[in-house]
């Protein structure tokens, strides 16, 4: 469970919300000056450019989790991106011996809107999951499945793959979790997105055949005869991101017919058929990556988050960048961070009142972390 603690009085967010951008972002500026490095703000790469200028570090979920777990010295972590990615912060940087090291002083963190979830990691709730587990259990060896867990997911979820022998992956590094599984278990229970972990399993060489998806909503065995999970190497559960759902292939044979010699670059997270079209397909750090050390006069189609390509439109003007869909599909939850809340957030962090703390109780984030620190190891 994830609480939420808020203290009265504190600053109300509406009168935030008529200030101009150069307004907020000069009194943003004054909270980081008066804090220094006793405050980080972290910002995923698919925040808004105003709000990523402002943050100390961006990076993708990886990075952030990795940079969640080096900082020490810092007393605040506001975390620019969705729910799930202040949880994974709040695991880390208060791990039993970092906070031993504070003398027991917590690292709060806080997530400028609690309105910004993440659809996928809706997409499978813990009692599901759990209850999956069981029907499984029915007709396989448990001992014989390694549950993974996306990062883009409820910490309560994470826990759970921490008890049962699991791990936790990022899109960066899938591939090399899934060998950890496999080299410890036949089969893996992989959730919540289906597209990642399918896209991952197909570069291992398993095939669709061995990997049927698990329907949480199915009265029975996830949709599936007992001799489908006999043949499987990796269940996969029925979820999927609704940003990266609406890139289809049709995209990808439309701007390969109009613009020759086109690079299609994509997020994991879209669909297979999507996928094996690419060129190249990789986290957001990867994307980035690639299009920094493109070649001049080089043309890009990408198919990842609206604000992401924009950005990367905006800073390589020697590069011919388009957005892979005629649909503009950005993340709205994402998109809820902006620096009213931010504002706001800091505000409040000054005058003692601190809100939208996101703090994983300890139970959970003890088995959470277990798998965190597995997935750590790993990559
Ligand atoms: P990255 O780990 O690639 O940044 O992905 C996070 C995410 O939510 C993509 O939809
Ligand atoms: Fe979740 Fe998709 Fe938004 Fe990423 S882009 S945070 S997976 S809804």
């Amino acid at each position: 469970m994830t609480s939420v603690l808020s203290r009265a009085p504190h600053h109300e967010l509406a009168p935030y919300k008529s200030l101009d951008n150069d307004a907020l972002t000069e009194r943003i500026e004054r909270v980081r000056a008066r804090f220094g490095t006793e405050l980080l703000i972290l910002g995923h790469h698919y925040q808004q450019d105003e709000v990523i200028a402002l943050s100390d570090l961006r990076g993708d979920s990886y990075e952030l989790s990795k940079m969640a777990a080096s900082h020490s010295d810092c007393r605040w972590i506001v975390f620019c991106g969705v729910h799930f990615m202040a949880e994974t912060a709040d695991i880390l940087a208060n791990r039993p011996e970092r906070r031993a090291a504070r003398d027991g002083r917590r690292v709060g963190v806080v997530l400028p809107d609690l309105a910004a979830g993440c659809s996928m990691a809706d997409m499978a709730a813990i009692d599901q999951v759990e209850a999956a587990w069981e029907e499984l259990g029915d007709v396989l060896d448990l001992a014989d499945i390694t549950p993974v867990t996306y990062i883009n997911s409820a910490a309560s979820l994470k826990a759970f793959c921490g008890r049962h022998g699991g791990i936790i992956c990022t899109s960066s590094n899938a591939q090399a979790v899934l060998q950890w599984a496999f080299a410890r278990t036949r089969r893996v229970l992989f959730f919540p997105d289906q597209h990642l972990g399918r896209n991952t399993a197909l570069h291992l060489g398993i095939t669709n055949e061995e990997m049927p998806v698990w329907n949480p909503f199915a009265e029975e065995l996830g949709g599936h005869d007992e001799a489908t999970y006999q043949r499987s190497r990796v269940i996969l559960w029925q979820g999927h991101c609704s940003v990266h759902q609406v890139f289809r292939p049709e995209h990808v044979h439309q701007f390969r017919q109009r613009i020759p010699g086109i690079h299609i670059l994509v997020h994991p997270e879209c669909p297979q058929e999507v996928n094996d079209l690419a060129d190249i397909s990789g986290s957001t750090g990867k994307i980035i990556r690639t299009i920094a050390q493109a070649p001049a006069g080089s043309k890009w189609a990408i198919g990842t988050e609206l604000h992401l390509v924009q950005r990367l439109k905006n800073e390589h003007p020697h590069l011919e960048i388009h957005f892979l869909s005629p649909i503009i599909c950005m993340c709205a939850t994402m998109y809820r961070i902006d620096l009213a809340h931010l504002c706001w957030s800091l505000e409040n962090l000054v005058a003692g009142t601190p809100v939208n703390l996101i703090e994983v109780d300890d139970e959970t984030a003890r088995w959470a972390l277990v798998a965190l620190e597995r997935m750590l190891a790993v990559s």
